[in-house]
């Protein structure tokens, strides 16, 4: 019960990870504000939480509009009247923002813009209007995602807000670690969300298998042990910091994936002249 007592905000909680994040603070003792622009599925993960653990409260808000943010704040501190974690997961992964998010030679200066409103303006809004409730030992934690880290052929607008979202981080830690509160982020390689699931096909989870250096993907729940280690007191020590949890896809060179996919299929790996022609994996589906 590492969370007795305390009071957790997560943005982005309506599905997915920030859902799993919720129902494990939850289960450890927190009142979670369940944060979300999809009012429906916000009051599902505050039913769900409820049920099985305790104290939550769902608040419809677009964190990329600040009057909602500062309302949210309120609805907070009325609610519990405190706020020791606030964790900023929110980001739009919709077909009609980040399934645009492809050549920039293409791109529509909207799917940019609102990819970042997201992201990075909306976690710079939470913490924003949080930070002047947190006290000594209060914790932020932002997603990321290896997409911050490396390069692909689409998702350039992604990629690069989760890139700044890393640079706010340390910047949040070294303007409030002199209060006691820490700030750090997570960078999921692929996680097997209810919708990755959805939308990636045998082929997609056989390619993303061939990059992780771990035979097991990553479910939400591997994601929200990480998050509430970050948050808790036990990573009393740990600000400004990046983690990556992606099973190992980004932290071996290229060819090793090759190799392994070569290993499954071994005519994958020779071209006509006996030469390797096995395609690189592209990491599209990095998120
Ligand atoms: N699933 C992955 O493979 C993966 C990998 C790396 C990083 N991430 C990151 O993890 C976080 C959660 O992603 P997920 O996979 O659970 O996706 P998801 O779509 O299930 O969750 C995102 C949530 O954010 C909400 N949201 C969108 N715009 C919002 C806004 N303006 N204000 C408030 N809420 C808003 C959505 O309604 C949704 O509930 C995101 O930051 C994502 O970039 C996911």
């Amino acid at each position: 019960m590492r969370f007795a007592g305390r009071v957790a905000l997560i943005t982005g909680a309506g599905s997915g990870i920030g859902r799993a994040c919720a129902l494990r603070l939850a289960a450890e003792g927190a009142a979670v504000v369940i944060a979300d622009v999809n009012a429906r599925s916000a009051e599902e993960t505050a039913r769900l939480v409820t049920k099985e653990h305790g104290s939550a409260l769902a608040v419809p808000a677009d964190v990329s509009d600040e009057p909602a943010v500062r309302s949210m704040m309120t609805r907070t501190l009325e609610a519990f009247g405190r706020l020791d974690v606030l964790h900023n997961n929110a980001a739009v992964l919709s077909r009609d923002v980040y399934g645009r998010d492809l050549d920039l030679t293409d791109m529509d200066v909207d799917v940019w813009d609102r990819t970042f409103q997201v992201s990075l303006r909306g976690a710079m809004l939470c913490v924003k209007h949080a930070v002047p409730h947190m006290g000594p030992g209060a914790a932020i934690v932002n997603t990321s995602s290896v997409s911050a880290l490396v390069g692909d052929t689409d998702h350039a607008a992604y990629g690069s807000a989760k890139a700044a979202l890393v640079s706010f981080t340390r910047y949040v830690a070294t303007m409030y670690g002199d209060r006691g509160i820490r700030c750090n982020a997570i960078a999921p390689g692929l996680v097997l969300t209810d919708i990755a699931r959805h939308v990636m096909t045998t082929d997609m989870l056989a390619e993303k298998a061939a990059e992780r250096l771990l035979p097991d993907p990553c479910e939400p729940e591997d994601v929200a042990a990480l998050v509430a280690f970050l948050a808790s007191s036990e990573a009393r020590c740990i600000t400004g910091q990046t983690i990556v949890i992606d099973g190992g896809t980004t932290a071996h060179r290229p060819e090793h994936a090759i190799r392994k996919a070569s290993a499954l299929d071994p005519w994958a790996a020779c071209g006509r002249d006996g030469r390797p022609g096995h395609t690189p994996p592209s990491g599209r589906y990095l998120r």
